[in-house]
């Protein structure tokens, strides 16, 4: 098996017909993106395609739901690039092959949502075969995609010449270092579903000098102290009972809750059958603080909150102190970004992901699906 191969911007590609498998999965709300950073991120990789006078077809999904359209993300697109950029409202059927054949050189089309199609997610090789079918080279810049073994990922490498884009390096190299922090160390996970994160969150324990757990994630390890959590959203995994002698880990002492009486502070004893828990409270956070502080290295990913709906002081409060830290600084995850562009504060992190699962499942396992296709690609 090979290595993954870099795009070389400097080869001749005019006229080609390049597949760009983008990361354009982005916060929807009426209809509305609400945060651009992998619409910029991916026009970066397309930019540089198109001035060199390439024909770029864009792969890409949105969301869970086949209803899905990217329409929006492409009206969002517009309003970050001069380029030339249509919008086809098929994929995998004649008029997608249309708008692929009519491209000129220097110009792009997005294809509609390639979850809409069956076999998307199967990774059926005749899908992927339409798929290669659109270009000369295939081009993996969708690294927060590349857990998955969808066709779009790991089915394309298979059929034509395939590489490796530049913010899929970007976020390979960036993220790598974190396997191995140097001490003292602290890693925050948010989020939630205990046993999708298990592999990761033992990892972690053994690399890591600290490990934080906020979000729903830490629900499981408060039931697990024997505290009633509520109407909290648990996983109830008989797992997290031994991780609790572990003295790297740090679990929320302080929560917000949400009950008959509104919204309120309280310490992790005092939450009622009728409560739900959505944030970590501040005396939670303070007592990170001082191992933020001293820390070297910091690895956060997933918020700590349930910030969707509202719940992101803790998120916030988080991020603005890892920006006053010395130390180097990597985090992940849609919210967690979210809330650091919000905040603009981005450039006082050392590298700020835009993977979410993608990056846990590259610091677990050290690789990712669409890294090993991209390894055995055709040549
Ligand atoms: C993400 O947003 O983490 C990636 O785009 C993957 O999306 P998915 O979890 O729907 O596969």
């Amino acid at each position: 098996m090979g290595a993954v191969r870099p795009l070389n911007l400097k080869e001749n590609i005019e006229g080609k017909r390049i597949i760009v498998r983008a990361s354009l999965n982005t916060p929807l709300e009426h209809g509305k993106v609400t945060n651009a950073y992998r619409v910029r991120a991916a026009l970066k990789t397309i930019e540089a395609l198109c001035a060199r006078g390439a024909k770029v077809v864009i792969l890409a999904h949105i969301g869970r739901e086949k209803t899905m359209s990217l329409e929006p993300v492409w009206e969002e697109i517009q309003k970050h690039t001069k380029l030339p950029i249509q919008f086809s409202n098929d994929i995998g059927h004649a008029e997608a092959q249309r708008a692929v054949d009519s491209l000129k050189n220097g110009e792009a089309v997005l294809l509609e949502n390639v979850r809409r199609l069956a076999g998307e997610k199967e990774n059926d090789p005749g899908l992927a075969k339409i798929y290669a079918s659109y270009g000369d080279m295939f081009v993996n810049d969708a690294f927060a995609d590349s857990h998955r073994t969808h066709a779009s990922i790991v089915g394309i490498p298979r059929y034509i010449p395939s590489f490796a884009g530049p913010n899929f390096i970007e976020e390979m190299e960036g993220i790598l270092p974190a396997r191995t922090p140097q001490s003292p160390s602290v890693a925050i996970i948010g989020g939630a579903k205990f046993l999708t994160k298990e592999p990761l969150i033992l990892q972690l324990l053994e690399t890591y000098d600290k490990l934080f757990i906020g979000g729903a994630l830490a629900n499981d390890f408060l039931v697990a102290q024997g505290h009633e959590v509520g109407k909290s959203l648990v996983s109830h995994s008989e797992h997290v009972k031994p991780l609790l002698k572990n003295s790297k880990l740090i679990i929320p002492t302080d929560v917000v809750v949400e009950g008959p009486n509104g919204i309120e502070v309280k310490s992790v004893r005092d939450i009622n059958p009728t409560e739900s828990i959505f944030d970590v409270g501040p005396e939670s956070l303070a007592a990170l603080k001082p191992h933020l502080g001293k820390a070297k290295y910091i690895l956060w990913n997933g918020p700590l909150g349930n910030f969707e709906n509202g719940f992101k002081d803790a998120t916030e409060s988080l991020a603005k102190t890892i920006a006053e830290t010395q130390g180097v600084s990597i985090v992940g995850g849609g919210d967690t970004v979210t809330a650091i562009h919000d905040l603009d504060i981005n450039d006082r992190f050392t590298f700020v992901s835009t993977a979410g699962g993608a990056m846990l499942d590259f610091i677990s396992n050290g690789t990712l699906a669409g890294i090993e296709a991209l390894k055995q690609a055709s040549v």
